[in-house]
């Protein structure tokens, strides 16, 4: 059973799919922590965002049991991820890691940007997350706030709105619903709301 679930930065996709997975059974993956460790790393090392043949032989070297959310949601990492994101060499490198890790038994909850469209094109049930980029933006600043991190509304938004732009108008790969996808938009659901939706559109999709 695979599970694919899309959406921009902070739509909640993150968080649903840590909870359908927990629900199902499934294993979880982030694929955009597979990108931001990539990033991190070059940044680490001082390299250049724009190497392609230097991103991917890092990105062979990933191990995905080793991903470090809270090191990894940095928001220079993130703007860095972005960046990497468009060298479609590194992309081939990562979707190749992302499909092994589906295909292992039982099954999998994958979330990102092309879950349903290039990784798993035969998920079993795709979703993809939306919500307005105000209502993003607010979750975001709450969730740094709540860190510790003070933030500011307005320059969240903006970060926001910048990264969904490249995300969306890169050439490989980019951000946007399979056809066959369900669009669940979380602006007006508290995620508890937002996790039954889901739950309901997985089990109607195996009732059929
Ligand atoms: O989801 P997250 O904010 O961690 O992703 C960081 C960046 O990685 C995104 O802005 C996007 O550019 C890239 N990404 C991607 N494809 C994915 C997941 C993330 O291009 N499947």
């Amino acid at each position: 059973m695979i599970i694919a679930i899309d959406g921009p930065a902070a739509s909640g996709k993150g968080t649903l799919a840590r909870r359908l997975a927990a629900h199902y059974g499934l294993h979880h993956l982030d694929t955009g922590l597979t990108y931001r460790a990539v990033a991190a790393a070059l940044l680490a090392r001082g390299l250049p965002l724009g190497d392609e043949a230097v991103a991917v032989a890092t990105a062979r070297n990933l191990d995905l049991s080793r991903l470090d959310r809270d090191v990894l949601s940095a928001h220079e990492i993130g703007e860095a991820a972005s960046r990497i994101a468009v060298l479609p060499g590194l992309r081939e490198e990562l979707v190749q890691l992302q499909r092994r890790f589906a295909m292992e038994p039982p099954g999998a909850v994958l979330d990102g940007r092309d879950i349903g469209t290039v990784v798993c094109p035969d998920a079993d049930v795709k979703l993809f997350a939306t919500a307005s980029p105000r209502e993003r933006a607010k979750r975001r600043t709450t969730e740094l706030e709540a860190k510790g991190k003070p933030a500011d509304f307005d320059k969240v938004l903006a970060d926001l709105e910048r990264r969904d732009q490249r995300d969306a108008n890169r050439t490989v790969a980019p951000l946007k619903a399979a056809e066959d996808a369900h669009l669940l938009d979380t602006s007006e659901m508290d995620i508890e709301t937002a996790f039954k939706a889901a739950v309901d559109i997985v089990d109607s999709v195996y009732a059929e």
